[in-house]
């Protein structure tokens, strides 16, 4: 967190800031109905809603941290290790800071992200022919690339329910697919998949949070919680946990 807005957090009534915060979000969701992914997640980037102004041509956002991120890099990878698996999809692979340290654990990466410019930027500096390759598609809408795992790493949390039902139209028939949501506690949830814009916030706030397997999508094939960190909120404080749940597409319930 810069300077300035420390100082500002001091000095400014939490309930003030709790206003000013709700209110940006009303806006930025609003002005989000009309657009298209590509235009809502394009926004966040070149506005830096998730922070990183100044350090990183794309930034997105805390969660890609090493603290937040270590714990889901060696599970995937042992999952990897484990499951023989030789080609993976990252569905909305954002800055890449995390998807780096799995590309390495496997024979062929393939990052999906719906940011025309970030995906550009991602095949000018982090590609490596046949191996690392980066393609800008809307996972909701666009076909997606054959694989034997699908990641989708707190991705979801930032869609409409609309949004979301699309995605899991649109996912391939078969392969593993782990998905990583950051859910309130247990304690603090009032109803699970609570509908929102799609945007930069989640449904944390709210007291809610994606649940894939539960209606109104009840994806198919779903094999438990493999991984829980404990999230942190936009204060910095922590909040939630951020757990990774397992599907085999095409698989019944609990195989
Ligand atoms: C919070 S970032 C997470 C990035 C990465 N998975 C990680 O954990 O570090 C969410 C990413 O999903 C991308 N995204 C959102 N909706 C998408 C969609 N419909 N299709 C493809 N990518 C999408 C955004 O552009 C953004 O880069």
């Amino acid at each position: 967190m810069s300077g300035v807005r420390a100082a500002a957090r001091r000095l400014i009534p939490a309930a003030l800031l709790n206003w000013y915060r709700h209110r940006r979000t009303e806006l930025e969701e609003t002005r989000n109905a009309a657009r298209s992914h590509g235009e809502v997640f394009d926004d966040i980037y070149r506005n830096y809603r998730w922070g990183g102004r100044g350090r990183a041509a794309f930034f997105s956002g805390h969660g890609s941290n090493d603290e937040a991120a270590d714990p889901y890099v060696r599970c995937v990878r042992d999952f990897i290790g484990a499951h023989g698996i030789d080609s993976v999809c990252d569905l909305g692979c954002g800055d890449f800071r995390v998807g780096a340290e799995i590309a390495s654990a496997v024979g062929r990466y393939i990052g999906i992200d719906v940011v025309p410019g970030l995906v550009d930027w991602l095949n000018a500096n982090h590609a490596q022919p046949g191996k690392v390759m980066f393609r800008c598609a809307d996972m909701a809408a666009d076909p997606l690339p054959a694989a034997n795992l699908y990641l989708i790493r707190q991705v979801l949390q930032h869609l409409s329910n609309d949004a979301i039902a699309r995605v899991v139209a649109n996912l391939p028939p078969a392969g593993w697919l782990i998905v990583t949501e950051h859910q309130p506690d247990d304690a603090r949830l009032i109803s699970p998949n609570r509908d929102k814009r799609s945007g930069s916030t989640i449904r944390l706030q709210k007291g809610s949070g994606v649940y894939l397997e539960r209606p109104p999508f009840s994806l198919r094939g779903f094999d438990g919680m493999i991984l829980e960190v404990v999230g942190e909120n936009h204060a910095g404080k922590p909040e939630g946990f951020i757990r990774s749940f397992l599907f085999r597409l095409g698989g019944p319930d609990g195989f």
